[in-house]
């Protein structure tokens, strides 16, 4: 996405698909998008997972060639995450194709591990997420710190189908596994000053082989404000597709704000802090014109590079392609009813 871009090899080479707009900051050396050639991709389709229930719904369908180094990281292996206790919540479908699990498990934007969305679900692969400790901190009455096996003994889990919208202009529809995040805020009992939350990512460049390059102000950080953290959709998310979170997904917790572009949804959290002040997020302190604290999905605000009033929602991986259908952008992502009442003025 969003990535600076990268002088030195071998994050040179853009790999993202060749027709996707990126957050990447434009700079005159950048090679143009029209000029990057995809490359061949290779898989070992018996190893896809077949969870995708096709391309639904008007729109141009299309197909995105996915640019690759490393032929090994598409082989998509479900069997090495666990299977987790969940109910599943029938108050959040999606009246969209759901995407395949192998698509949304193989084009991640997770930049610790890498700028290059195929090549995460490799580098990540061997990250390690036990134990797994999250500090819940700041102006709260009880400050905890809880480990993510407790997590999930204390906290029934449930599975909501969201949209999942990228501000890049892709999407997808995904079963995520969680808890609303309003129910561990209720347990440290915020004090009334707390005016918004803080969300902090590990920092472990020997796990994280970007988290070395220090054009990143790493950790990864973001924040909400905490009508926005205690609202019914936000998740602290533990699974996606009936098991545990999968490294490249933001394994063992991360946040979901569906009505939100896809980065405010900040991956492997560490801590959770309540402040009295706005907090800094990443991208904007990056590239402040272009990504801002709010970030609610809207088409009819174009992103200062492409417009956002459409998406690619990412469907079934077919030979080296993943196929979409381009459908209209929904305003806070469709989810208006639950969440507009935020942000009216009073
Ligand atoms: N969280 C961290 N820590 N690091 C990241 O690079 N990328 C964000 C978000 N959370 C990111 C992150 C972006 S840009 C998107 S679109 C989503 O994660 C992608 O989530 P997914 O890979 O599970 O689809």
């Amino acid at each position: 996405m969003f990535g600076l871009v990268m002088r030195t090899p071998p994050f040179e080479l853009q790999t993202r698909p060749n027709d996707m707009p990126s957050i990447q900051r434009k700079e005159g050396w950048e090679i143009s998008e029209n000029a990057v050639t995809p490359e061949e991709v290779f898989m070992n389709r018996r190893q896809l997972i077949k969870a995708g229930l096709g391309i639904a719904g008007a729109g141009v369908v299309g197909s995105l060639a996915w640019n690759h180094l490393n032929a090994e990281n598409f082989v998509y292996d479900v069997s090495r995450y666990k299977k987790i206790n969940f109910i599943k919540n029938e108050d959040f479908k999606v009246k969209r194709a759901m995407t395949e699990e192998a698509v949304a498990g193989n084009y991640n934007n997770f930049y610790e591990f890498s700028e290059q969305k195929g090549q995460v679900i490799g580098l990540s692969r061997n990250m390690k997420t036990r134990p797994w400790k999250i500090e819940v901190s700041g102006l709260v009455n009880k400050p905890l710190t809880l480990d993510i096996d407790d997590i999930l003994k204390q906290f029934p889990q449930e599975e909501r189908i969201y949209r999942f919208r990228c501000v890049e202009a892709w999407s997808m529809v995904v079963p995520w596994i969680g808890f609303k995040l309003s129910d561990l805020i209720k347990k440290v009992e915020p004090k009334a000053e707390a005016k918004y939350v803080r969300f902090l990512t590990f920092k472990d460049p020997d796990m994280a082989p970007n988290q070395k390059s220090d054009r990143y102000p790493w950790p990864y950080y973001e924040g909400l404000t905490i009508e926005e953290a205690n609202n019914e959709l936000t998740l602290l998310a533990t699974g996606i597709y009936g098991h545990e979170m999968p490294p490249q997904h933001g394994a063992p917790i991360r946040v979901i704000v569906p009505w939100k572009y896809g980065f405010k949804s900040i991956k492997s959290i560490v801590k959770i802090e309540f402040t009295d002040k706005q907090p800094k997020t990443f991208w904007s302190d990056l590239i402040p014109n272009e990504y801002d604290f709010w970030s609610n999905v809207n088409p009819t605000v174009p992103h200062p590079r492409w417009s956002q009033a459409s998406e690619r929602l990412l469907g079934k991986l077919t030979g080296g392609t993943i196929d979409y259908t381009r459908v209209p952008t929904l305003m806070y992502n469709g989810y208006e009813a639950q969440v507009a009442h935020l942000y009216k003025k009073t």
